[in-house]
């Protein structure tokens, strides 16, 4: 897509949520806002340990329409769902009262709320592109969307880092989803043309310039249309794996080992606890490496990184499945410069760096593969690094 044209497909879904918010209520919003989906170049299952990630925002996003109410009263509507309307009072939102999709952005009301925010009632009605269950952050689209909504609404004076804290709480602690920050610190903070390098820990982070076509290079996602569940306890069970280790070895979180020490801590770790360390320590090397190498001016080393990254999260942590492997192996076999899965894992997407002239040929390699298995038609696009959350109109 053209930056025209992503403009204007971008206006495109703000005249969606405007006309969803006409429908569903009656009149016309004070505002619309959008929060993107991203990616992870590199740096998987680090944001929990309190390590480095490396995402950038794609311009898929989750665009809503809101308006202030004086009642103290919420109503929620996305283009997406059944047509129905979720409604709540503000003063009856506890952690897991509202289900569904709308637990998300309730899920920032009480957020905010607790936090001590003056934040009153709001009628919001979502529209969103971003593929959900994907592993391309759909969940952390609708929660920014959310805060930035809401905070510029009632003029509650947050910054980018300070709404992607709160909506991670909302995930955390209202829908129940124990994530790291990873997800909404990339959906609010990332800057379009470059990939945001991120320290969990700090929460410090800069902006690394990633422009790949102006190098002939394309990110090509393959969505393999594998759901994954984050709430379904795998996930839960590896973060308490990386603590226990933590504890085990003394240290506040797994990212206080580094490479020089990694065979000595594994030493003193039980033999199941050693390939989540191995994982984490080398996976946040990798993340320092793909920064080098973007700062040099050297983005196609960035392949072998990620290609490593995949076997990292393959054989260490066990969270790739039949599909991610394939799309990873197909890409490369058809001359990607290297391809990783991304996010929480057990399906979702891979994100394959490929020469913009072998893009087509990488793709349909990759479809072909999949047929050939007997998995169901991969979904497919390139990712153009994109603005995170901001107001539309
Ligand atoms: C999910 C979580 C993130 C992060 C990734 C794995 O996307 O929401 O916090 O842990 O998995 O890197």
């Amino acid at each position: 897509m053209t930056t025209d044209a992503a403009a204007d497909a971008a206006a495109d879904a703000a005249a969606d949520a405007a006309a969803s918010f006409a429908s569903a209520y009656g009149g016309s919003p004070d505002g619309v806002w959008a929060a993107p989906g991203r990616i992870n170049l590199i740096g998987e299952h680090t944001d929990y340990n309190e390590g480095y990630v490396l995402p950038a925002a794609l311009p898929h996003a989750t665009r809503v329409a809101a308006r202030r109410r004086a009642d103290g009263r919420v109503r929620l509507f996305s283009a997406q769902g059944d047509g129905s309307v979720a409604e709540f009072a503000l003063v009856d939102l506890a952690p897991g009262s509202v289900p569904g999709w709308a637990a998300y952005p309730a899920g920032v009301f009480w957020a905010l709320a607790e936090a001590g925010h003056p934040v009153g009632g709001a009628d919001l009605a979502f529209s969103s592109d971003v593929p959900t269950g994907a592993g391309l952050s759909s969940s952390a689209a609708l929660e920014c969307a959310t805060a930035i909504a809401l905070d510029e609404l009632y003029g509650l004076g947050l910054d980018a880092p300070g709404r992607a804290l709160l909506a991670q709480r909302a995930e955390n602690a209202y829908v129940g989803v124990p994530c790291g920050a990873l997800d909404q610190m990339a959906s609010s903070c990332c800057v379009a043309g470059h990939a945001y390098f991120l320290d969990t820990r700090t929460l410090t982070g800069r902006q690394v310039p990633l422009d790949l076509p102006a190098v002939g290079l394309s990110l090509l996602v393959v969505d393999t249309r594998v759901k994954h569940d984050l709430g379904d306890g795998a996930y839960a069970g590896l973060r308490a794996g990386c603590e226990r280790a933590a504890g085990l070895l003394g240290v506040r979180a797994l990212r206080d080992v580094d490479a020089a020490g990694l065979a000595a801590a594994e030493e003193r770790l039980p033999v199941e606890l050693r390939p989540l360390l191995r994982h984490v320590v080398t996976e946040d090397q990798r993340v320092l490496d793909a920064v080098a190498l973007l700062d040099a001016g050297d983005p196609r080393a960035l392949g072998p990184v990620l290609t490593a990254g995949h076997a990292s999260l393959r054989d260490d942590y066990r969270v790739s499945c039949p599909e991610t492997d394939l799309a990873v192996a197909a890409a490369n076999a058809a001359g990607a410069l290297g391809a990783r899965m991304m996010g929480g894992g057990f399906g979702g997407s891979v994100l394959a760096l490929v020469d913009a002239d072998r893009l087509a040929e990488v793709e349909r390699e990759v479809r072909g593969a999949f047929a050939a298995a007997g998995f169901g038609e991969p979904q497919t696009f390139q990712a153009v690094p994109s603005q995170g959350a901001h107001r539309v109109r």
